[in-house]
């Protein structure tokens, strides 16, 4: 693949995707049966790891179609491309109608979205997205108090909260020129945000 830096492409080392899917599929099950939205998917690692934990479909949405011919590949590999459905869109264009599903549905989006290093609101319009349809939103951002108090702030706006914090480490191989040594750990926080529930 040939990563965009204005896109802010990092593939999330396997592991980190398997931890991450875990938390929410086991700890929360948040996965089984579920539809899975998976913003920002990439090549599809957090996609397919939720697949393995049994979602009924995934849906994995990425602005970049070289991303995706890598997801389709390592899917039809895998032998999940039932199960996991790429598409092609800029997130904010992307609309899933809630009123048109089953009420009973649970979607559960997961992203590991632009950490808004490259272009500000970058990660703003993915949690606001995901807002807009999701149940429950797993979300990966840099651990320091500034974004979490961001965050706290933003997501109020939208009616939501944060249930949960798991502080992690992502390990982040060498993708781009700058980038100086071979691996690098970050700390990140993944967030389980979920919709406030209105007070009858
Ligand atoms: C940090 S990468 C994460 C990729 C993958 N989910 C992973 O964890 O390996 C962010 C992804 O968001 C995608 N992206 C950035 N802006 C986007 C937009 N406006 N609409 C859809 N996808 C976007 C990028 O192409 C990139 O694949």
């Amino acid at each position: 693949m040939n990563p965009k830096i204005e896109l802010e492409q990092y593939c999330i080392d396997a592991q980190s995707a398997v931890d991450i899917a875990y938390f929410a599929g086991v700890e929360f099950n948040d996965i089984k049966n579920q539809l899975i939205i998976d913003l920002g998917a990439g090549t599809g690692r957090l996609s397919i790891a939720c697949a393995y934990l049994q979602a009924s479909y995934i849906l994995s949405v990425d602005i970049d179609m070289n991303a995706l011919r890598i997801l389709k590949t390592n899917i039809n590999g895998l032998g999940l491309e039932t199960i996991i459905l790429p598409i092609c869109s800029d997130i904010n264009h992307f609309e899933i109608v809630r009123q048109l599903l089953p009420k009973e549905l649970h979607i559960t989006t997961i992203e590991n979205p632009p950490f808004g290093v490259q272009k500000k609101t970058a990660d703003r319009i993915f949690l606001q997205k995901a807002f807009s349809f999701s149940d429950v939103v797993y979300s990966i951002h840099l651990a320091n108090q500034k974004v979490h108090q961001f965050l706290t702030s933003f997501i109020k706006k939208f009616n939501w909260g944060i249930d949960y914090v798991f502080p992690f480490q992502l390990k982040l191989d060498r993708t781009y020129e700058f980038h100086k040594q071979k691996t690098k750990s970050v700390d990140v926080n993944i967030y389980r945000f979920k919709r406030k529930e209105i007070r009858k």
